[in-house]
């Protein structure tokens, strides 16, 4: 059977325009919105047949490259057969799955750390049963999360997200937040100690002083890849788990081997969390979320039902098997680690060149650059931001609009960047500054 599908930019922004509801509507970066029709690892392609470079890896969701071979044929394998198949029956695909993620985290010092796996349909319901399970194990209620972070649009996601933009009347509470030790322009300067400091002090003043957990990205993605400094994700564990609290880190973003170093992004540091949450990467398109916990703390949620219904979907959970697969054979993460690293030196080049560049950071494939209107005073500057942003769609490159003041320029393409893309970014990020006066 065919069904027919219009192509054309002006009708899909007219059926858009007329309906989709206002909040699925609002997100459109670009002055002139794009259709997307084809993509092929680290490219796409819009409806009029113009190749971009996608450095978005459209939102994190792909890790290995856009409609890769491998995925596409073990999800469509698995369609074919049984495309889905609801948890209360045994399926070997979910379960093989749930082993193989196992197997990338750490067992802990001592060897003794068993992992367990709960599938979700997306990061934010992820993001909320592992808050649920934290306050089940441990008794307690009181969140910390951090400023500037972003967790997901579910209540209990929104209610740890610390943007504005993104939260909704009506969360539930019991969260406190924490400046994030943002090393460029955090509110209590450079280095880790100030903000240790932060975390007793809230604990001390803003909860009970008995705690559920933190949650925390190890390096903060639409905060605008704001990296933990060395020691805070230990200290802050050591603090949390000193007043009953769980580590939960939020691999949503920068997990599978996204930056470069690692599989995890908590990896950078030496604390082990309690609950790890997965999403976007895990599927490479496919939606698909995971929560990863230590097997006695996901113990206590056996009283209750807590049913996703598409959550260990043998379909996606095929397509995240082959991606861990194609991660593995085709050593993305050290791609990512090589690659990632000569586009930054080529990064730090450019901010040589322009003024309006304040900072430069990242690690792997998940870059930053902050555009100030002053390097001295640091001054956020959205507006060149946007120009630029728009250059760069004019010279072939899909980025993103990040972090608090949308003056951040996030990179997060695909793992399987090559290097002859480098040339190709940075010649174009080039370009659109050097096209701004003209
Ligand atoms: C760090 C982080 N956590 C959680 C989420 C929520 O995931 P999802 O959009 O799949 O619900 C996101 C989504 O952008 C994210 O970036």
């Amino acid at each position: 059977m065919k069904i027919e599908t219009d192509w054309s930019l002006q009708e899909t922004a007219r059926r858009r325009d007329t309906y989709y509801a206002a909040s699925q509507r609002k997100f459109v970066p670009f002055a002139e919105p794009m259709v997307f029709k084809k993509g092929a690892m680290q490219y796409l392609w819009d409806e009029a047949g113009r190749k971009y470079t996608d450095l978005l890896g459209m939102n994190v969701c792909i890790s290995v490259g856009h409609s890769h071979p491998d995925v596409v044929e073990a999800a469509t394998a698995q369609a074919r057969e049984l495309t889905h198949c609801t948890t209360m029956f045994y399926h070997p695909v979910p379960a093989h799955f749930a082993e193989e993620l196992a197997a990338t985290l750490p067992k802990g010092a001592d060897g003794d750390i068993e992992w367990v796996a709960h599938f979700t349909n997306s990061g934010s319901e992820a993001v909320d049963l592992a808050l649920a399970m934290a306050r089940t194990y441990t008794g307690n209620l009181d969140l910390l999360a951090l400023r500037n972070g972003y967790h997901g649009p579910t209540s209990a996601a929104q209610s740890v997200t610390g943007i504005a933009a993104f939260r909704h009347p009506g969360l539930p509470g019991n969260v406190a937040f924490v400046a994030e030790p943002n090393q460029y322009r955090g509110v209590f300067g450079s280095g880790t100690a100030p903000y240790l400091d932060e975390i007793d002090r809230t604990i001390a003043t803003a909860t009970t002083g008995r705690l559920a957990g933190i949650i925390v990205e190890p390096v903060q993605g639409y905060g605008g890849i704001v990296e933990m400094p060395p020691g805070y994700l230990a200290g802050a564990a050591e603090r949390v788990r000193a007043a009953g609290g769980l580590y939960i880190a939020d691999e949503v973003q920068a997990g599978f081997g996204r930056t470069g170093d690692h599989m995890w992004g908590f990896e950078v540091g030496d604390a082990v969390p309690d609950i790890v949450v997965m999403a976007k990467g895990i599927g490479n398109g496919f939606p698909l979320g995971a929560v990863l916990a230590r097997k006695q703390i996901a113990e206590p949620m056996a009283d209750k039902f807590m049913f996703h219904t598409y959550g260990a979907n043998p379909t996606s959970c095929a397509a995240g098997r082959a991606v861990l697969k194609v991660l593995a054979r085709d050593r993305m993460q050290a791609n990512a680690r090589d690659v990632g690293g000569a586009l930054l030196e080529r990064l730090r080049d450019l901010q040589q060149k322009h003024p309006q560049i304040g900072d430069v950071r990242g690690r792997g494939l998940m870059l930053a650059i902050e555009l100030v209107k002053d390097r001295k005073t640091r001054e956020p500057d959205p507006e060149t931001t946007m120009a630029v942003f728009e250059n760069c769609r004019e010279a072939g490159l899909i980025l993103s609009k990040s972090g608090p003041y949308r003056s951040v320029l996030r990179m997060v393409p695909p793992l399987c960047l090559s290097m002859a893309d480098v040339d190709q970014v940075a010649d174009g990020l080039d370009h659109a500054f050097r096209s701004l006066n003209s």
